[in-house]
């Protein structure tokens, strides 16, 4: 956005800079990526790109999205061996990666698992684009909860179905394993910003959302392959077609078991979750004396024999386990997990004025960078993604107008 010649001296010129640096556009305009059609009844594991539109438990963002808390956090590697984790606050603003089911629903793919309860003054398009970020569209809670007409508000109380954009395409993309991140286009973003800051090429993104040119406005849904580490659990099993994302982690198996991808590799390693207790079934691989995600190594003149015991699903309360034994021509090296992070605070200043600014995605989260400074957007483009998509009232304003003045201040 060029910038005015005029001096920054003037409170009146100031506040309407921020506003205008700040609103998001209305996703009424918002064009969605076509959504996924599918034929299988079967869920896939998918991501949701959130930024949170208000301080929130972790237990309320997780009732949002009926998602398990743990999962939440494990999916951002954020540490999940926190304790009570469901009671901490998290800051608006914050953007987060969740975990939801994609189902197939009316031959397309959807998040159909997420039920909203209304709140005085939620009209459709609110809880469309405020209270879910622009990640669903009032005609299609409309749709999928028959109502008629164009009507805009909506009891206080009333639990409606709230659908969400979601894809899978099979779990790769160009042939390696992917989890799909939906993503809401943020004012400033660009096709090549976005997918230089997820690792992928603007031609990538255009053809996997069927973009016929690098246009993406504001608002506009769409679809980020992450790379993952995909399972081969048997379909009998409650965890059949896990995959998890490169850098992060997944609890299954009742949270006895987590799952992390990465960095090194793209090889789902499992191993007892932290905290994993005597209810959980046992996790010693059959006949031998070894626990899940324990390896031995033995050097042949053929080669490193590596035997380890894995993961291999959950049935029935019956966590799976396997051994195998293959030969490589190098032992590994010892098993790296991606690094986690501590919980962000609930402080909307620790967190937006942390330590050193670093280039950061504003769905953040996910990188190698320990300091809650990296959760935090870090220019004024990512504090745009920060803000709330609407402010719908007061506190609000203050919020996302004390965001920009810092984002000004700053930048
Ligand atoms: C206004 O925002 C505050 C905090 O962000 C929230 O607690 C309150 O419920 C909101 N009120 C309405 C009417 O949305
Ligand atoms: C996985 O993430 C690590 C850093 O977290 C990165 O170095 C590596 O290249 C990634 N692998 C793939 C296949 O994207
Ligand atoms: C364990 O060993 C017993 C006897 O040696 C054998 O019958 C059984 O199939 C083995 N089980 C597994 C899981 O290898
Ligand atoms: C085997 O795995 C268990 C559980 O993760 C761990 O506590 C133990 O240290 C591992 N043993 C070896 C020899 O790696
Ligand atoms: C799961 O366990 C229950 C009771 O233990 C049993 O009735 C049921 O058949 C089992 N299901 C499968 C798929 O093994």
């Amino acid at each position: 956005m060029p910038l005015p010649s005029t001096p920054l001296h003037h409170p009146l010129l100031l506040l309407l800079l921020a506003t205008v640096a700040c609103t998001r556009l209305p996703t009424a305009a918002s064009k969605p990526t076509p959504p996924e059609p599918c034929a299988s009844a079967t869920a896939c594991p998918a991501l949701l790109s959130y930024t949170l539109h208000a301080d929130l438990k972790l237990a309320e963002l997780a009732a949002l999205f009926a998602a398990d808390p743990l999962a939440i956090l494990a999916a951002n590697a954020i540490d999940f061996a926190v304790p009570g984790p469901s009671n901490r606050i998290l800051p608006a603003g914050l953007a987060l990666r969740v975990p939801v089911p994609c189902a197939c629903s009316g031959g397309i793919r959807r998040a159909t698992s997420v039920r909203y309860v209304s709140r005085p003054g939620d009209t459709l398009t609110s809880i469309a684009s405020r209270v879910y970020g622009g990640l669903t569209a009032p005609d299609w809670i409309r749709d999928s909860n028959g109502i008629l007409g164009a009507a805009e508000a909506v009891d206080a109380g009333t639990a409606l179905a709230v659908p969400l954009h979601c894809a899978c395409f099979g779990g790769v993309d160009n042939g390696v394993p992917a989890v799909y991140l939906t993503y809401v286009v943020a004012k400033g973003d660009t096709v090549p910003a976005i997918a230089l800051r997820y690792q992928t090429t603007a031609t990538n993104v255009m053809s996997v959302n069927d973009l016929a040119t690098a246009d993406v406005a504001a608002g506009d849904i769409i679809v980020l392959p992450l790379p993952a580490c995909a399972s081969s659990f048997p379909t009998s099993t409650s965890d059949h077609g896990l995959a998890v994302a490169n850098g992060t982690y997944a609890v299954t198996a009742d949270r006895c078991v987590q799952c992390s991808c990465g960095p090194a590799n793209l090889e789902l390693f499992c191993v007892p979750a932290p905290l994993a207790d005597a209810a959980c079934s046992s996790m010693q691989c059959g006949n031998s004396s070894m626990m899940l995600g324990n390896f031995t190594l033995v050097m042949t003149g053929a080669g490193c024999s590596v035997t380890s015991c894995g993961y291999g699903g959950y049935a029935n309360g019956t966590i799976l386990t396997t051994l195998t034994t293959a030969l490589k021509p190098l032992c590994p090296v010892p098993h790296q997990f991606p690094p986690l992070i501590p919980p962000p605070t609930s402080s909307f200043f620790a967190t937006y004025l942390g330590p050193s600014p670093a280039p950061m995605p504003s769905e953040g989260g996910i990188k190698n960078n320990p300091t809650l400074a990296g959760m935090a957007p870090t220019g004024s483009q990512d504090a745009v993604a920060g803000a709330p998509p609407t402010a719908r009232n007061f506190s609000d304003v203050i919020g996302v107008f004390a965001l920009c003045l810092v984002a000004n201040m700053l930048w």
